[in-house]
């Protein structure tokens, strides 16, 4: 079966070498997957050519995935709160199916480390890859959801989705959403997540050391071979658990992969050896 993923640029993409090394767990010798430069006035005719042709699948990336949201026939509930797709999959009735594994691939990559349930959770940022995360950290359970932007008002804003977001089994412990810009950020928290392209920059954050609270885990979306402004910060506020966004990636690909196959792969060693090729 044919998959692929859409972006542009998408030279630089690790998602093949990573879906091949799940392939290979299952010994899939019939999965292939590309990567596919769209034009960026051309995507939705990419991806229904793909599909018409007999793909069985796709991930999406920047700057698409906002556009693969309204091209969707069908949305997860997390991909209808993210408003925006990065993996789609051709269903029986050769409808499209949008969901974001984004959340899920974080969320994975946290708990490896240390649990949400019952943490004070600081959002940084406000666009589309924090409001990408919302549902699935919201289905763990945290104590607080604390969103901080540099545009206070996105932060507002989001904070109200984060309230709205539904979570299944009428869940009713307590929960507490706050919202503020980053040089009034009150409290601290266990669990301090990057959420904004700042690192891309060069750049921290104007945040204070006090926002980490003792045996916090800081964590960047971002990654790179060398620890991240964020990360470095952190380090220098005391926080010795870092990590950075790496093993998101190789987690929203797992959910990929899943949905796709009904395989759950093993993410430890993939991670390891994208690690070490950095
Ligand atoms: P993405 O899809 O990566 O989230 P985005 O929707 O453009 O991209 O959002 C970028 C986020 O990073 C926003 O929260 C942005 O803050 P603003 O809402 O104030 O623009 C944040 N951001 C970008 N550069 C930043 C910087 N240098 N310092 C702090 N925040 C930054």
């Amino acid at each position: 079966m044919r998959y692929a993923v859409f972006g542009n640029p998408i030279a630089h993409s690790k998602s093949p070498q990573i879906h091949q090394a799940f392939a290979a767990q299952f010994g899939l010798a019939d999965f292939s997957y590309e990567k596919l430069l769209a034009p960026l006035d051309g995507f939705a005719g990419c991806v229904r050519e793909f599909f018409a042709a007999g793909g069985g699948g796709a991930n999406v990336t920047v700057p698409f995935k906002e556009e693969a949201f309204r091209l969707a026939h069908k949305l997860s509930d997390r991909a209808r709160v993210a408003q925006a797709v990065n993996t789609l999959k051709c269903l029986d009735d050769g409808q499209i199916l949008g969901d974001n594994t984004d959340g899920a691939g974080l969320v994975a990559d946290i708990l490896r480390h240390t649990r949400i349930n019952g943490r004070r959770v600081l959002l940084l940022g406000a666009g589309g890859a924090a409001r990408g995360v919302l549902e699935p950290l919201k289905r763990q359970h945290p104590a607080q959801i604390v969103i901080a932007n540099r545009t206070q008002a996105k932060a507002e804003e989001l904070s109200r989705i984060v309230q709205a977001v539904k979570c299944e089994s009428g869940d009713s412990r307590s929960f507490t959403v706050g919202h503020y810009g980053f040089d009034s950020i009150q409290g601290e928290f266990d669990l301090v997540i990057n959420a904004t392209s700042a690192s891309l920059a060069g750049e921290g954050l104007p945040i204070g050391p006090s926002v980490f609270a003792a045996g916090a885990l800081a964590y960047d979306m971002m990654y790179g071979k060398d620890e991240t402004p964020f990360l470095r910060q952190a380090a220098a506020a005391g926080v010795t658990q870092r990590v950075d966004g790496l093993g998101m990636l190789v987690g929203q690909a797992a959910e990929a992969f899943a949905l796709w196959t009904g395989h759950h792969p093993d993410v430890a060693p993939v991670l390891a050896q994208l690690r070490a090729s950095l």
